[in-house]
């Protein structure tokens, strides 16, 4: 029967080439165009000659393939690890051809089911800190507003960061501004967002976060009695240091209820808590960065917070994270509150309501909304300057805007950031960007004869 079937398609087959070869229309052998016993060859697709090239293709991706094993089958964990890295800046141009809001959560469902590399990589020695008596094995973490409802804390840890910080989280779930709400300023490197506290809220963060809290652990236990897990990872999340920013409700008229209402729900999944005041897109918000609304709002959290039962390790460390915004008062003002509460830290800074140069050309700079990425460097990094020098450097602050680079957050580290954050050059740059700002912070501290990040803190404020 196959050899029939054979032997039927080679007659049609040279019919067909006869015909070709005579100038006699091809058309004629359409199985459409007729309905007698005309012999019927393949349609004109040319199939042996593709189907050679097919079989080219596959023999050089199969041999591709082999010989890419056995050379990768070669090299070591940490130049395999280099190259996948490096691999994911390919998909870069995909992400930048999606709408951003999209993209974002196209990034957070493929870190939150492990599809992003994993750094096996030892961080560079001199990049390790100890803060708030947690070890930090490198001082650059992801800022709030990437992974606002925790859903990716194992991924987003695992591609390097020293820390990861989800939020913001309301109490009550909300939608958040209509969409679109991000927009981008690709040459600038900047974003312009108006998000408004989207969030899935405390109640279904915390469920994350106790699922999550539980299998970290696990992992660690497995070598350590239960006992030497907790005094190393202080019973909370494991390894990697998580904090949790919390938010308030758009509708609600007691903003401190709402902080409390967080501490009590997710502090202890938290190895740091952040007071978010600064987010430009929730009305009235900033307004809590007033000496006295400060004073009150912080009473009453850090009173939540020591309320509750902790073990041998103490609450969790409680921050405050500003706006860029902000006068040579209102740092004075918060600087004040801060020393005289002893915050446990500062967040300097959020978005920007400014539209520095050269953004403000840019026809998508009439969005409303909060600016962040490069843009943002200078002004926020003056403000972390102003506030190192106001708190005497006595109370950690992190850096944050517009780092894209090693050197960015050198700057940072040297303008009196202990700790360094980012979010937009993240969104642009990827997986990709971690290793190389770290590999450069780690190049700046030793090129300058720094033995540690503490001796280059605050080292342009002196
Ligand atoms: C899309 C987007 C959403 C953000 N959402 C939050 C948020 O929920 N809470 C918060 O404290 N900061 C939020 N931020 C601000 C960042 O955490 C960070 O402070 C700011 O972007 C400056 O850092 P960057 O220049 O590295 O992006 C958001 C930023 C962006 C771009």
């Amino acid at each position: 029967m196959a050899t029939r079937a054979a032997l039927k398609f080679a007659r049609e087959c040279s019919v067909y080439r006869k015909a070709k070869s005579n100038n006699l229309p091809t058309r004629c052998f359409s199985t459409a165009s007729t309905n007698t016993h005309t012999p019927q060859p393949p349609s004109p697709k040319k199939v042996p000659h593709s189907s050679k090239k097919g079989r080219l293709f596959t023999g050089a991706a199969i041999g591709l393939l082999i010989g890419g094993g056995a050379y990768a089958s070669t090299v070591d964990e940490a130049t395999f690890c280099g190259w996948l890295f490096s691999a994911t800046k390919l998909v870069n141009p995909f992400f930048a051809f999606l709408d951003p809001e999209v993209a974002h959560r196209l990034a957070v469902s493929a870190a939150a089911r492990g599809w992003v590399p994993i750094e096996k990589r030892q961080d560079p020695p001199i990049l390790e800190l100890e803060v708030w008596g947690r070890r930090f094995s490198n001082p650059i973490g992801l800022a709030a507003g990437f992974d606002k409802n925790a859903e990716a804390v194992e991924g987003l840890l695992g591609l390097g960061f020293g820390f990861v910080e989800v939020g913001s989280v309301t109490p009550v779930p909300q939608d958040g501004n209509p969409k679109p709400r991000i927009f981008r300023l690709r040459n600038e490197g900047a974003i312009i967002n108006r998000c408004g506290f989207n969030s899935e809220g405390i109640v279904v963060v915390a469920k994350r976060l106790g699922a999550q809290h539980g299998k970290r652990k696990l992992e660690t236990s497995s070598t350590l009695s239960p006992a030497v897990d907790d005094a190393v990872h202080g019973g909370k999340a494991g390894p990697g240091i998580l904090g949790v920013n919390l938010g308030k409700n758009k509708t609600s008229e007691d903003a401190a209820a709402d902080y409390v209402q967080g501490v009590h729900t997710l502090s202890q999944y938290a190895d740091y808590l952040v007071i978010n005041i600064s987010s430009p897109n929730t009305p009235g918000l900033r307004q809590l960065q007033g000496r006295k609304q400060l004073k009150d709002l912080v009473k009453k959290v850090q009173a939540a917070r020591d309320e509750m039962q902790w073990g041998e390790e103490g609450p969790p460390p409680l921050l405050v994270k500003i706006a860029p915004d902000l006068s040579k008062q209102d740092l004075e003002d918060i600087a004040a509150v801060a020393l005289a509460l002893r915050v446990d830290g500062l967040i300097i800074s959020n978005t920007t309501i400014q539209r520095p140069d050269p953004v403000s050309i840019n026809p998508v700079a009439e969005e409303t909304g909060g600016l962040s990425g490069k843009p943002l460097f200078n002004l926020s990094t003056n403000i972390l300057k102003d506030m190192y020098v106001l708190t005497k450097g006595r109370i950690p602050l992190i850096g944050c805007g517009g780092v894209s680079s090693g050197e960015d957050a050198y700057k940072k580290i040297r303008a009196g950031a202990t700790l360094v954050q980012l979010y937009t050059a993240f969104a642009y740059g990827g997986p990709a960007l971690i290793p190389e700002i770290k590999a450069e912070l780690a190049q700046c501290l030793e090129r300058d004869g720094y033995k540690s990040i503490y001796e280059a803190v605050g080292a342009d404020c002196r």
